[in-house]
């Protein structure tokens, strides 16, 4: 097995370095929308970038990822009582994948973001 083919995704897309750069990129955009820049105007978004890091980190498989953090009910906590609704989160979603395009992300990279974007759908939106 070649070097490539061992490294997991995350270090694939550059590594925490890289997912930081992704991550104040994709944030801009969400503070660039009207509809959802409000969810955010009392919260300060630089501390939530390591959370999501650490989120993006266990989807991507990086070395020393948390293997025993239940994403259901840590993601459900986070979100519960912000009445995010669908629309919200498809516009949330469309920004991150624009925010992977414009960094050329590669496609399988894309496409497990993609999955997990589906995956935790339920437990953001408000019920
Ligand atoms: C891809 C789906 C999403 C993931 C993986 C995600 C992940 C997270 C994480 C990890 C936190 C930090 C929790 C902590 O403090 O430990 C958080 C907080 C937050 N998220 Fe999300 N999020 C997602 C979608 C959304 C959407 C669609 C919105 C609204 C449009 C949103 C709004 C917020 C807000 C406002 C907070 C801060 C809550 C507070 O501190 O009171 N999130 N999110």
């Amino acid at each position: 097995m070649t070097e490539t083919q061992s490294l997991s995704q995350w270090e694939r897309v550059g590594g925490a370095p890289a997912v930081k750069a992704v991550l104040d990129r994709f944030y801009e955009g969400v503070l660039g929308e009207p509809q959802l820049v409000g969810f955010f105007e009392n919260v300060e978004v630089d501390n939530l970038k390591p959370h999501l890091a650490e989120v993006l980190k266990v989807v991507l498989g990086g070395p020393g990822a948390p293997t025993d953090i239940d994403l259901a009910a840590y993601l459900t906590g986070a979100h519960a009582g912000l009445g995010v609704s669908e629309s919200d989160y498809m516009l949330t979603g469309k920004v991150l994948l624009d925010t992977l395009a414009e960094f050329d992300v590669p496609d399988d990279i894309v496409e497990t973001i993609s999955g997990a974007l589906v995956t935790v759908q339920p437990f953001v939106v408000a019920a």
